[in-house]
């Protein structure tokens, strides 16, 4: 009787074997689920769920704290393949064009067009590379293909153990007037340091929380 049900349960893992295509199901499922969840965490403030969501996602509680800074910025992960954005405000999604989930996951060199200065791009990948902040004036293309002047400036951001967790590239488009009169310099330098505070206060929650 045993071995029947051993051999039925055998039997039954062997079918279970999933499909190619029903793995990209569950996935896609796994991404609905997240982006539902990850969606209520920022309307209602209240934590979903602690734990990365991999490598598109911050935690829920860096999250919402970021989804307080109303300038135009992107989070990339540095320790992640080709460095790719893993959090983009809304103010960024609105000057680009581009949809949230268009842009995670992707390196920013989506923004650049036939235009743009090499040696800007030169400039950014030194300051990487050096793990220093930069500014530099850079010609962006939208979703739409339009051109704009960014004047972006590009972060360290530390974690509450002094490693670099992300860098954080701010962007603001020349010409646009802050209703608070600050100049370009000081809105970035404002938007980064709260983006600092953020990290350091999420990484030392969660530190905390691990056994
Ligand atoms: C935080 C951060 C923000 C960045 N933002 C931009 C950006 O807005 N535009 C851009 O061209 N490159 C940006 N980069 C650099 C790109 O990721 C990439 O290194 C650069 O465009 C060179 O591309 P390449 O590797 O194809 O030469 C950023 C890098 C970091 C770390």
């Amino acid at each position: 009787m045993c071995n029947f049900f051993l051999i039925t349960a055998l039997e039954i893992e062997e079918k279970c074997e999933a499909s190619d295509t029903e793995k990209q199901l569950a996935a896609t499922a796994i991404r609905n689920v997240l982006s539902v969840l990850t969606h209520y965490s920022e309307s209602t403030g209240r934590l979903v769920c602690e734990k990365r969501f991999g490598p598109s996602f911050v935690s829920s509680s860096l999250h919402i704290s970021l989804g307080r800074i109303k300038q135009s910025f992107v989070l990339v992960d540095p320790h992640l393949p080709d460095i790719p954005i893993v959090y983009a405000s809304d103010a960024f999604l609105r000057m680009t064009g581009y949809a949230r989930n268009e842009v995670l996951g992707q390196n920013c060199r989506f923004l650049t067009g036939v235009d743009t200065d090499p040696s800007a791009l030169h400039q950014i990948k030194q300051s990487i590379q050096a793990q220093q902040a930069c500014s530099v004036r850079i010609l962006h293309y939208r979703k739409d293909k339009s051109s704009f002047w960014n004047l972006l400036h590009i972060s360290p951001v530390r974690n509450a153990t002094g490693k670099i967790a992300y860098f954080v590239g701010v962007q603001i488009e020349e010409g646009s007037v802050d209703r608070h009169g600050l100049s370009p310099e000081m809105r970035q330098l404002s938007v980064v340091g709260s983006i600092k505070v953020a990290v350091r206060i999420s990484s030392m929650s969660s530190s905390s929380k691990s056994p």
